[in-house]
């Protein structure tokens, strides 16, 4: 059963969150890893399938082949699926498919994105907290995962504590908060005050959240977490821009990063958009320089490998995994 408290998390994170990065921020020293907000529609096309080569379970969606999510049993204690939804029957079939493949349910209660707020979702469902309430009590009462809930803080500490109180009665093991209103940008200062004021008022762990532009190094972690009063603490950009954050022995450099990153893309058989996507993330400006130029002309894993002298090892697992019986899903001819 998960435990919520004392821990370093990495967020979810649309498109980054996917496994190759959940289980880099594992072996760097991530307790928990969210996966990146799953629509419960999307999810629900899916079937599930058990890949023997690669020793993962994937959720395929059946009308075009594509894998809504893929997990595997390194980080099946701690990986936590979080969900996009406005229904909570629907959230619960999606939970029922899953239970047995994740650690806990969180369900998305904070993204401000048009197509979540259209659809009910995300910060939407922090103005109709009966809503909110009776997603997260359906999930309580069915499953045997724990739930939790991720919110952004409402205009005042009292109205924020008020909303998780009520969030709380449905029994939910945890929450994640991120210190910024429905309105506030990653741009805005994070309102420390405000996670801290329900952290020393509410029995459920509070997993801290919005700090990342003030995390540079493992330490300042816990210098956001004090800030917070919290139990637990949550990572986003910091770790999307650089996932050794996690490691206690401090950051490793950014090449280093992408090539540890490149290996798990290669061995989980990573689509060649999602892995390029993260990489342009690690390296930002940095794709503004002949290097990264020639990144960005990539369109297979093995081009990218060859970047980072990974081209063996790219060639070694997708030869390993053809003869196996699996083309790669990307390169038909390794
Ligand atoms: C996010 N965030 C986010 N939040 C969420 O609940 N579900 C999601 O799928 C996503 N997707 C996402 C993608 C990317 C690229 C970023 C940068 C952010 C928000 C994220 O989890 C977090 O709340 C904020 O980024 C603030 O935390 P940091 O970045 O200061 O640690």
């Amino acid at each position: 059963m998960v435990i919520y408290e004392d821990k370093i998390i990495l967020a979810p994170m649309v498109r980054i969150g996917t496994l190759p990065m959940r289980l880099l921020a594992l072996r760097y020293g991530a307790d928990l890893v969210y996966s990146e907000e799953l629509i419960d529609w999307k999810f629900l096309r899916s079937k599930r399938t058990v890949n023997d080569i690669l020793h993962t379970v994937d959720y395929v969606d059946q009308t075009d082949g594509t894998i809504v999510f893929k997990t595997c049993n390194e980080e099946k204690e701690k990986v936590i699926l979080q969900l996009g939804t406005c229904d909570a029957g629907r959230a619960l079939k999606v939970a029922k498919l899953v239970e047995n493949d994740v650690a806990a349910i969180d369900i998305n209660m904070g993204c401000p994105k048009e197509f979540s707020i259209k659809g009910g979702m995300g910060v939407a469902l922090l103005a109709q907290p009966d809503k909110a309430y009776n997603i997260l009590k359906t999930l309580v009462d069915n499953l045997s995962i724990p739930v939790t809930c991720k919110i952004r803080i409402q205009e005042t500490p009292e109205k924020t504590l008020e909303l998780v109180e009520k969030l709380a009665s449905s029994g939910i093991s945890a929450i994640g908060i991120h210190g910024r209103t429905r309105d506030e940008r990653p741009q805005h200062a994070v309102h420390t005050d405000f996670i801290k004021y329900v952290s020393q008022r509410i029995s459920i762990p509070v997993i801290a959240n919005g700090g990342s532009k003030e995390i540079e190094k493992y330490g300042d972690i816990f210098k956001f977490k004090d800030l917070c009063g919290s139990s637990s603490v949550m990572l986003a950009r910091a770790a999307e821009w650089n996932c050794s954050i996690f490691r206690k022995e401090g950051l490793l450099p950014m090449d280093t990063v992408i090539k540890d990153y490149l290996k798990l893309a290669v061995d989980y058989d990573n689509s060649p958009s999602n892995t390029k996507y993260c990489i342009q993330n690690i390296l930002r400006e940095l794709q503004d320089t002949p290097r990264g130029r020639q990144f960005l002309d990539c369109q297979t894993l093995k081009q990218m490998c060859a970047i980072w002298d990974l081209e063996d090892y790219c060639f070694k697992k997708q030869s390993e995994y053809h003869n196996m019986g699996i083309a790669s899903r990307w390169q038909v001819n390794p």
